[in-house]
Order: C-alpha cells, then sequence, then structure tokens
C-alpha cells in the first residue's frame, strides 16, 4: 500500500537524488527537454515542508521510500482562459516519479489521487499542462496522457516563446472509490483551499 502525504524538510535529500535520478533517465533515454529537470533538482527540494510555499505531496512505498512527487496549485494563465481559471480546479505542477519504477504506473496513481482528492474539495476539473518543442520534446507525455483518459483542450503556439506548443489537459475531478485499496492519503496539515493545497 501506497501513501501519500506532504513533504516534510526531512524528505529533502530524498526528493532531491529522486529528481536528478529521472533527470539522468531522461537524459540517458533521448529526451530532449532533461535540463530544466536537472536544474530543478536544485529548486524544487527546498519548497518541500517550506510552509510559505505550496505542499509537495509525496508518493511513498510502505517502508517510506519516496517514489513520486506533486503539486497541486491554480490553474495559471498560460494555456487557460479566463473563464475556465474562474472553475474550481486543481492544477497538476511538478509531477515525477522515481525512474527505477518506471514502466509501473506511479504516475497514474498521483493522477488518480489527485482526481480523488480533488472531488473531495468540491473541484470540478484536474488540469494539467504539457510543453513541447519543433522537435517534438515531450510529445511522448502527451501520447501518455492521452492514453490514461486526459482531454486535451487545446494546443496552442506558446505567446512568447517561438517554436513552443503549450498543451492544456483536463479530466473532471470525481472520487475514486478503489483507491483506497492502493494507496492512503494524509491530510496537510495546514490546508488553505486554492493556495497550499
Ligand atoms: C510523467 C511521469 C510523472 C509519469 O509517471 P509514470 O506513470 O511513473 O511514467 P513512466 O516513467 O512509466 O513513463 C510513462 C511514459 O511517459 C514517457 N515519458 C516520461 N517522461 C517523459 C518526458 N519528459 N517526455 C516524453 N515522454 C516522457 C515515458 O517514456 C513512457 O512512455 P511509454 O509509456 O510510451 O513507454 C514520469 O514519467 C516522469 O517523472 N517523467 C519525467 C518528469 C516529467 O516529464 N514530468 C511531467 C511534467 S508535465
Amino acid at each position: 500500500m501506497f501513501l501519500i502525504r506532504p513533504g516534510t524538510p526531512d524528505d529533502r535529500p530524498a526528493v532531491a537524488a529522486m529528481i536528478t535520478g529521472r533527470a539522468h533517465w531522461l537524459r540517458d533515454n533521448g529526451y530532449l527537454r532533461w535540463r530544466g529537470w536537472a536544474r530543478n533538482a536544485d529548486v524544487l527540494p527546498s519548497m518541500v515542508g517550506d510552509p510559505d510555499r505550496p505542499v509537495v505531496w509525496l508518493l511513498t512505498s510502505p517502508d517510506d521510500q519516496v517514489l513520486g512527487m506533486t503539486t497541486l496549485s491554480i490553474t495559471p494563465d498560460l494555456g487557460w482562459t479566463e473563464q475556465e481559471r474562474v472553475e474550481p480546479a486543481t492544477f497538476l505542477q511538478s509531477t515525477l516519479t522515481h525512474h527505477a519504477h518506471a514502466g509501473s504506473g506511479l504516475g497514474m496513481v498521483i493522477a488518480f489521487w489527485a482526481l480523488d482528492h480533488a472531488a473531495r474539495l468540491g473541484d470540478k476539473w484536474v488540469r494539467r499542462g504539457v510543453l513541447s518543442d519543433s522537435e517534438g520534446a515531450n510529445l511522448g507525455l502527451v501520447r501518455y496522457y492521452r492514453r490514461q483518459g486526459w482531454r486535451v483542450v487545446r494546443a496552442v503556439p506558446h505567446s512568447h516563446k517561438p517554436g513552443i506548443t503549450v498543451w492544456s489537459l483536463a479530466r473532471p475531478a470525481q472520487e475514486q472509490l478503489d483507491l483506497a485499496d492502493v494507496v492512503s492519503a494524509q491530510p496537510a496539515r495546514e490546508m488553505v483551499h486554492q493556495v497550499a493545497r
């Protein structure tokens, strides 16, 4: 049984190692945009357990190994209309899983937990975004998400980054009754809806 829980400062070394490991996996498997994740290995871990930053949710194994992460925030301007942004929605960001478990669907566990969590918060949608470039970087991610049931709301050229396409994906938030067999969730201690979800 997995656990999804808010990260604490003690988790920072494990999170940094997981991000670095995944960045190297992306590089070694020929994915073009791995450098951004290598840079994130210096930045994202400092957010973990910082009360002034959005909660970083960690997926952990029964023996508390960090296997994945995500953050939940409000819908950004990039890729979404003003009308969509006022709808109650959770936006998934910084989602990453441990490379040693690639192919085992951990990203799907995180996504289904987010659908359930958002539904319980009263949200209508869970959204996420992907940036692709003219060389096709990240298109594999769009295909992967579509296979999992995410709908492409739109794909539009980035307003100020030539060659970059912004993909906006969504799924209706929905309680996942079978999820309780796979993952248990620990609530954030001071969860403030819309700010630190
Ligand atoms: C996206 C992610 C969280 C999904 O988790 P998961 O379900 O455990 O996924 P896997 O590692 O098994 O990868 C799933 C598929 O996505 C592909 N993929 C993963 N990251 C990718 C990337 N950055 N660009 C293109 N394709 C990618 C994998 O090659 C795999 O494709 P396949 O099913 O055709 O073999 C995980 O792959 C990951 O950490 N990727 C790197 C970080 C990232 O790109 N995060 C997405 C932010 S939008």
